[in-house]
Formats: C-alpha cells, structure tokens, sequence
C-alpha cells in the first residue's frame, strides 16, 4: 500500500511526521535529501520515537581509536535513551534482539509516499 503523507517541503519542515498505519503509528522522518520511516512505538516502552534525537555514534575502527560516525543515521528514544539504526531499525546496543520495524520511503510529484 502507498500512502502519501503530505508534500516533501512540509515534512522535511516538520522533521518528523506521524501518521496512522491501519493502528500502528509510523514516524516518517526528514534528513537532509532523505525520508527514512520507523515504528513511531519504542519496543521499551512505548515512546514516541518521532520526539527523540538524532545523532550519530561510534563507528568501527582500530583499538583505541574513536571515530564518531553515522552523523544523524542513530535515533535515541527521548525516555531512557535506547539509541537505533535509522536505516535498519535495529538497536545499537541488541541488534539481534531489539528494534523498530522500517518502512519504506519514496518521493512522488513533490510527495513524501510511504510504502507499507
Ligand atoms: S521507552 Fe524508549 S528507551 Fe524507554
């Protein structure tokens, strides 16, 4: 199913939209040319990720180097902080065990079109 969520000017305006998925909460967010889209609903509990942050992390390097990375790729939930990959939805700190669902996210006409 697509579902157009508004134009591209007004949720890149916004930052992040929420919008009705048949009862699940999605949150379409804006970063710079791009749109990503994740259960707006922390998998702790509950939170709305679309009032959390957006920042990068600690990338892979060599022992006792810290390369910060990732820059607005990691979305920290704004109750107790859980940090996931925008991309993969997966968490930073369980990847193999916690994470928010994604969705796919296109442009059309000027549109945000989100792919359920
Ligand atoms: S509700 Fe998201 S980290 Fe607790």
């Amino acid at each position: 199913m697509e579902i157009r969520i508004g134009t591209v000017d007004e949720v890149r305006r916004e930052g992040c939209r929420v919008v009705d998925v048949d009862g699940r909460s999605v949150g379409v967010i804006s970063v710079g040319e791009e749109f990503y889209a994740v259960s707006d609903r922390c998998p702790h509990m509950g939170a709305s990720m679309c009032t959390g942050s957006l920042s990068g992390t600690f990338v892979a390097s060599a022992p006792h180097e810290y390369v910060y990375g990732r820059d607005e790729r990691v979305l920290r939930c704004p109750w107790h902080g859980w940090e996931f990959d925008l991309e993969t939805g997966r968490s930073l700190l369980e990847p193999h065990r916690s994470g928010l669902r994604t969705y796919r996210v296109t442009q059309a006409d000027g549109h945000v079109v989100l792919h359920t």
